[in-house]
């Protein structure tokens, strides 16, 4: 017999062989580059060459921060370095309570609840809170994340068009009355890097009676003026039901967690899978991200400059003539049209030193293929200029700008 397979998963797992053989022969290969230093000033070093990072969510600045490092040291020399198991049996450090009542603290809120990572959040809060019969609204460029966390709830998925609140009242309309609504959107899209209509989803989520959960993952030390999110932004005070966020992000450790009302954080304590079958975060990233909540409250300058950094970039950017989308926050989508373009403009920033990293379909519709440059509270002003000139340089030679 034949064992050799001729099927569709053969051919898919080909086309990619063939596509990533390609784009390697021709220098345009840049997943997963090993980053052999991070260096002060948002400098990275890569392949030995010191490059300028713009592709970093360390949105404020904090990797490396002294106060976090010690806090992730002492946090290893009182635990150790694994917590053995899950939550609910041998797992639970006085450092995870110390952080859940930290992070309700920073996002106003009644108690909070830790995961492993976002990604673990969202797909576990999202199918324990809802299920087959209720009905799910998601923009339609929501993080994979709530995706995934959507199909697996089982729930009635139903997508609005970004930030099209006329369509999310459509939608809304159209289901019927007695089920339970959930209404989710990234708070800063990921891709993007617009906003979420937040005052209009919270007046049509009480409308017609949704829960509402909102992933902050890149609003937090962004957004606010004292960083701690979009309902801050917006000034709403407390009105999302569910405020998710990520500890990977401005907050430089690694986890998830959502902050609510002390029963909703009961409930999902209780009931989510990720949290009851699954090993707590270590101890030192749980300290490390208990003291970064504290760092950004008591150094509001870094958020000052993220936004005087981020308003050089964006507009420096436009003035060479890139569309930047509708960005109005530290990711800066620089659109290149298609991947191949993206590939190329990557390289040529690389090869002068700016690393930035393109984004590419499936990712973003076809034809949409971008840069995803970040800017952060680390950079100079002048090395932003720097980068902007070899970013224009890159753009003139590619044919993107004139
Ligand atoms: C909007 C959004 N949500 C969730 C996640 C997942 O977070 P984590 O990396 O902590 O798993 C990300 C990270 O890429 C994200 O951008």
């Amino acid at each position: 017999m034949d064992l050799k397979k001729d099927d569709a998963v053969t051919r898919r797992i080909q086309a990619l062989t063939d596509r990533l053989s390609m784009l390697k022969e021709n220098d345009l290969y840049f997943y997963n580059q090993p980053i052999e230093e991070i260096r002060e000033g948002a400098k990275v070093l890569v392949h030995g060459r010191e490059m300028g990072m713009y592709a970093s969510y360390s949105y404020l600045g904090l990797v490396g921060h002294p106060r976090i490092n010690e806090a992730a040291k002492k946090a290893v020399d009182k635990f150790g370095t694994g917590t053995n198991g899950v939550r609910t049996l041998a797992g639970t450090l006085t450092i995870h309570t110390e952080l859940e009542e930290t992070i309700a603290n920073f996002k106003h809120a009644e108690a909070a609840i830790t995961y492993t990572s976002g990604y673990v959040t969202n797909l576990t809060v999202i199918s324990t809170l809802i299920g087959r019969g209720d009905y799910v609204f998601s923009d339609k460029i929501n993080h994979a994340s709530i995706v995934d966390g959507c199909l697996m709830s089982g729930a009635e998925f139903r997508r609005f068009r970004h930030n099209d609140m006329e369509h999310l009242e459509g939608l809304l309309k159209n289901a019927p009355p007695e089920v339970s609504k959930l209404v989710i959107a990234d708070s800063v899209f990921s891709m993007d890097g617009d906003i979420i209509d937040l005052p209009k989803v919270v007046e049509l989520s009480k409308k017609y009676g949704a829960w509402l959960m909102i992933d902050e993952a890149h609003s937090v030390g962004v957004l606010g003026k004292k960083g701690t999110g979009i309902e801050e932004y917006f000034g709403l005070g407390d009105v999302i039901d569910l405020k998710m966020g990520t500890l990977s992000k401005t907050i430089p450790s690694v986890g998830g967690y959502i902050a609510a009302k002390k029963d909703v954080v009961s409930f999902l304590r209780h009931s989510s899978r990720a949290y009851i079958f699954s090993a707590a975060l270590p101890p030192a990233q749980a300290a490390a991200a208990n003291e970064s909540f504290k760092v950004i409250l008591d150094e509001p300058w870094r958020i000052e400059r993220l936004n005087a950094n981020t308003k050089q970039f964006i507009g420096g950017l436009k003035s060479l003539g890139f569309d930047t989308m509708l960005t109005e926050t530290a990711i800066v989508p620089v659109l290149c049209g298609d991947d191949e373009r993206a590939f190329r403009m990557t390289r040529e920033c690389q090869h002068n030193d700016v690393f930035v990293l393109p984004v590419v379909s499936p990712a973003v519709p076809e034809g949409l293929a971008r840069l995803r440059a970040t800017v952060t509270a680390a950079h100079d002003p002048s090395e932003i200029e720097r980068a902007m000139d070899v970013i224009g340089e890159a753009g003139k030679k590619l044919g993107i700008i004139k």
